[in-house]
């Protein structure tokens, strides 16, 4: 106990605790806080030396610090680990539930997990009541995500402490940023969570999970330098089966002011490009049509995996950005990335996001032009339209460079998508400030923005050295304008779709009409028309199907949909066509 955690969580980044040290640590109670009656009975000298003598030996750490080879990373599964009784790790399955908050990154770090315990022998279940495990993966990017995780735990712990004795008791799990952020909190206040896994931690579940069914909390909050999963296949989940999120990087080197992601999911590293390339040919094996690719800053992506990729060449900025940290030198870089993956499966949509504007050089665009299958779509998160501000967020840009780069990515791509975020009241944010933010918003004319009132994290920039000084009803205030401007532009830049010809990857029946089909189009817009039969380029008749093309033809649009009429199924080959 003696703060043990703590003494492991500080240790230098990049010296990795190896698995099995972690482990036999924490039957010693080093690194799993033991709060119960059971694990105080056990602990003491005496206990600590028996553990000593009965331990795992020197050689089984040197053996577990050895560089780890692709598919060998499993305790549970892979290597047992002497010093747990076999028969805590492989009990009667235990059936899980899982639930997921924030961001996309999320959505694949939950598919990762169950990856994950599915090798340990674990059930998923969809049914709360039934679970005996439930994890949630959280986030903790402003705090309304939070105070929201901590409702809900309360809601689960009750849950918890009404189980009947004659059932084995329900452990509770907090995964992700949260887990990352707030161990101690989580574990001294809420004691009836029994897990906490960071975000690099994922490996350890089965290991923590058989500790905390032997009765201790059981935690693991390491960051990694490298842990990208790439082994790791994940479970892919969603509903229609029509696309899926390979995520191919981690982590974020930039420390805007404001954000805690680099502090809760660690230094940026990239997935290795063949276990990227091996998924999605999976993906399009199993008929998926639509890949996005995932990271917190996808399109810094460099893959120093393979010694070929080890060139000294520096990587290229957009025009007018700069970084806080020194040019990264040598790797495979985004574009030959996305050159890769695009050419896995002609008829796969690719998608990315969330990209860092930084991060686009010409190869970039020049690729998304001549790819019939890389959808003209792209997320700038702009953040504020105020060089001040910006220049406070240390964004790395100004006013002017960001709207230069909208305008050359118009260049290559006039009928792009673009999206974009918002932060609304950051520290010192003056009304002049606001009223340049919309008139950005005006003069790009986005087709989506996601929009947040500002959020005071600990530890970030912002926290220690600016005031989160605009008052909370002015950035309610604010966030409400900007979202008006934002709604009234959208349905402007909509507009355009009207009387055009668009490619609609179908998903499934409109949630509104069971007479139409929903969609998305090239740039990622909902779009809904009738479900008729329609004829494709053998002369089949038939109605639309999740993971058909179909061309529709747009009669009217809102800020946030597209209607139209169909005109036929087809593919991404024969729609070029109609272009
Ligand atoms: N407060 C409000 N919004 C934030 N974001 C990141 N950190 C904060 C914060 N502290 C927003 C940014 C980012 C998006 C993922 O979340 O707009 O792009
Ligand atoms: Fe946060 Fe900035 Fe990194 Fe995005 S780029 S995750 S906003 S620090």
């Amino acid at each position: 106990m003696l703060g043990g955690a703590r003494l492991l969580c500080q240790r230098p980044l990049g010296w990795t605790v190896p698995a099995t040290l972690r482990a036999w640590l924490s039957t010693c109670g080093l690194d799993s806080v033991a709060h119960s009656k059971e694990a105080e009975r056990k602990g003491g000298l005496g206990d600590f030396h028996a553990k000593l003598t009965e331990g795992p030996s020197l050689q089984h750490f040197l053996q577990e610090a050895a560089p780890v080879q692709a598919g060998h990373h499993l305790l549970a599964e892979d290597d047992p680990a002497p010093y747990l009784d076999p028969g805590t790790l492989a009990e009667a399955p235990s059936k899980v539930y899982l639930e997921t908050y924030g961001c996309q990154m999320n959505v694949s770090d939950t598919e990762i997990a169950w990856s994950i315990l599915q090798r340990s022998g674990y059930l998923r279940t969809r049914r709360l009541e039934e679970a005996d495990v439930i994890l949630l993966v959280t986030c903790s990017i402003r705090e309304k995500a939070e105070q929201t995780i901590w409702n809900r735990l309360r809601h689960l712990t009750a849950l918890k402490s009404k189980r009947p004795p004659t059932q084995a008791p329900l452990r509770i799990g907090i995964l992700g940023c949260m887990a990352k952020r707030l161990k101690e909190k989580i574990l001294d206040q809420e004691r009836l969570v029994d897990l906490v896994a960071g975000p690099d931690a994922y490996r350890d579940l089965p290991r923590l999970l058989a500790v905390a069914r032997s009765g201790q909390q059981a935690a693991n909050v390491l960051l990694s330098l490298d842990e990208t999963y790439a082994d790791i296949l994940p479970v892919h989940t969603n509903g229609s089966g029509t696309s899926a999120f390979v995520s191919i990087m981690r982590g974020c080197d930039n420390m805007c002011s404001y954000c805690i992601v680099p502090f809760t999911r660690g230094r940026e590293r990239s997935r290795p490009v063949a276990s990227i390339l091996q998924e999605v040919q999976m993906l399009s094996d199993q008929g998926v049509k639509e890949v996005t690719l995932l990271g917190q800053n996808v399109n810094s992506y460099r893959d120093t995996s393979e010694v070929q990729f080890l060139s000294t060449a520096p990587t290229h900025l957009s025009r007018g950005f700069s970084t806080v940290y020194r040019a990264k030198q040598g790797g495979l870089r985004f574009a030959s990335l996305l050159d890769r993956v695009s050419a896995v499966d002609p008829e796969m949509r690719i998608r990315f996001t969330s990209p860092h504007p930084k991060d686009f050089p010409d190869e970039v665009f020049q690729l998304m032009r001549e790819r019939r299958n890389l959808c003209k779509q792209l997320h700038l998160p702009v953040q504020s339209g105020s060089t001040r501000i910006l220049e406070a967020m240390k964004r790395g840009y100004t006013r002017e460079a960001y709207l230069e780069l909208v305008r050359h990515a118009r260049d290559f791509l006039p009928d792009v998508s673009l999206s974009s975020d918002f932060i609304a009241g950051f520290c010192g944010e003056t009304e002049a400030d606001h009223q340049q933010t919309v008139s950005l918003l005006r003069e790009v004319c986005y087709n989506t923005a996601f929009i947040f009132a500002y959020s005071m994290r600990q530890k970030t920039r912002a926290f220690h050295r600016l005031q989160d000084d605009v008052p909370s009803e002015v950035k309610q205030r604010r966030l409400k304008e900007l979202m008006t401007v934002f709604r009234e532009e959208a349905a402007r830049a909509n507009a355009a779709a009207v009387g055009r010809l668009q490619v609609v990857l179908v998903e499934g029946l409109s949630k509104r009409s069971p007479s139409e089909k929903c969609g998305r189009n090239d740039g990622n817009l909902r779009v809904i028309f009738p479900d008729v039969e329609l004829g494709d380029g053998t002369g089949t008749v038939a109605r639309a199907q999740p993971g058909d093309y179909v061309l529709v033809k747009i009669s009217s649009a809102s800020s946030q949909t597209l209607k139209g009429t169909p005109l036929c199924r087809t593919t991404l080959k024969e729609s070029a066509a109609f272009y």
